[in-house]
């Protein structure tokens, strides 16, 4: 920590999503921002020069800037080896998504971690808003009742010329497709919620987009507490929307946002009538807010709320600097985000090799572990996702 207790934080990649790691550092008066690089020095000085920063010409003398925490934004296929030189400069990392493009180079980094005194936390915002918080808590108490039937939904679209820079729409510039880029918001935060899975049955389709791998996966999915999910990520989408919802023997939680949501995006529905929540063996009851008179009975759900907390950048950095200055564990560690990444991996292994794939498949002798077309070749990766 710098002298008066702030954290000293600097930042690697100044392209688009740096800049809203730079406004929530800029916003929290516990952090100095002191430092950042790109490997092309022009988007570093105009970043240093937007954030009041000092540009580096590389990790080293970033790390010489006395940095703590540095957040890595840089494209993911670069992820792995940035994050494991700043470890080994002593400095800890906030990873953005996806955080690596393979299960091979997050056991790298994990192991990088053990090696090193700091440690590697990853960008995943939407487990930091109010709602998702709430909805995480009140599930691992039963409190919202047992999930047993849950939809997880990523329909965005991006037109064709969105694939136009030459590192879009390929296995080699991207590591993976929409699965991995875009619908890994809302995969993650439904795990988040559901916990351990345990078999993944997906079908991943080149409809329209000229891109290497599926611009449309769905995939069915089983959970070791009972509950079976439906996950779709589409880029065909017009009226987009990012959308979880989960049914419950106690009613119906959801989340309906596009990039990132409020209180008032979440809702509950619960079971309209309490004898039959009774009979279904979880009543979910009704609840009054502390304080409340009584005959103000809420459901659980209401009763729960607090203050509102949006799902963005800024919730997760603002819980982030406040557990490292106390010296609290941060929940979201590289870690913790493993099943994420394996979930990833068995819907591409289990897209391309037709089958339905097995928790316990993903081991390091799996093509798939180490890169996500399995080590395909574009022909048949092409005859698997385009065979109708
Ligand atoms: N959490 C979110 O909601 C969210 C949203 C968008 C992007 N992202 C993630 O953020 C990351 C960056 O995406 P972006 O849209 O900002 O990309 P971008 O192309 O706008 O910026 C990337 C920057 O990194 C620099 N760079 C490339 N390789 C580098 C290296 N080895 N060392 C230092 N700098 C390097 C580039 O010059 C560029 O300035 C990706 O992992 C992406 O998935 C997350």
């Amino acid at each position: 920590m710098s002298g008066d207790g702030n954290l000293r934080v600097g930042i690697v990649g100044c392209g688009g999503i740096a800049r809203s790691h730079g406004r929530a550092y800029a916003a929290d008066p516990r952090v100095e921002l002191v430092a950042v690089h790109d490997v092309s020095s022009a988007a570093a000085q105009s970043f240093a020069d937007e954030v009041g920063a000092t540009a580096c010409d590389s990790l080293a003398d970033l790390a010489a800037q006395d940095v703590q925490l540095v957040s890595v934004c840089t494209p993911p296929g670069t992820h792995t080896d940035t994050t494991i030189a700043l470890l080994e400069l002593g400095v800890s990392v906030l990873l953005e998504k996806p955080p690596t493009v393979n299960l091979a180079d997050m056991d790298r980094i994990a192991r990088a971690e053990e090696a090193n005194p700091g440690a590697v936390f990853v960008v995943f915002q939407h487990r930091h808003g109010s709602g998702a918080k709430r909805a995480h808590r009140l599930l691992a108490d039963g409190a919202l009742g047992a999930p047993q039937v849950a939809v997880c939904e990523t329909l965005w679209y991006r037109p064709e010329s969105y694939f136009d820079p030459e590192w879009r729409g390929n296995w080699a510039g991207e590591g993976g497709g929409p699965t991995l880029g875009h619908g890994i918001h809302q995969i993650d935060l439904l795990l988040h919620l559901l916990g351990e899975w345990t078999t993944v049955d997906a079908r991943a389709s080149r409809v329209a987009r000229p891109v290497e791998f599926e611009d449309v996966a769905t995939a069915s999915v089983t959970f070791a507490g009972g509950a079976v999910a439906s996950v779709t990520t589409s880029l065909l989408s017009p009226r987009e929307v990012s959308r979880i919802r989960i049914d419950t023997t106690g009613g119906t939680l959801e989340v309906e946002h596009l990039y990132g949501y409020a209180d008032a995006d979440w809702s509950w529905f619960p079971l309209p009538d309490a004898g039959t929540a009774a009979s279904n063996g979880a009543d979910p009851g009704l609840a009054r807010a502390p304080g409340a008179p009584e005959g103000a009975e809420q459901d659980v759900w209401r009763a729960s709320a607090g203050e509102d907390v949006p799902s963005n950048h800024a919730a997760q950095i603002h819980d982030l600097v406040g557990d490292l200055l106390a010296g609290r564990p941060h929940p979201t560690t590289l870690a913790s985000t493993r099943p994420t990444m394996e979930f990833v991996t068995a819907l591409y292994a289990s897209a391309l090799q037709g089958r339905v794939v097995d928790r316990g498949d993903l081991t390091p002798d799996l093509p798939f572990y180490r890169s996500l077309d399995g080590g395909l070749s574009a022909e048949q990766v092409s005859d698997r996702m385009t065979r109708v």
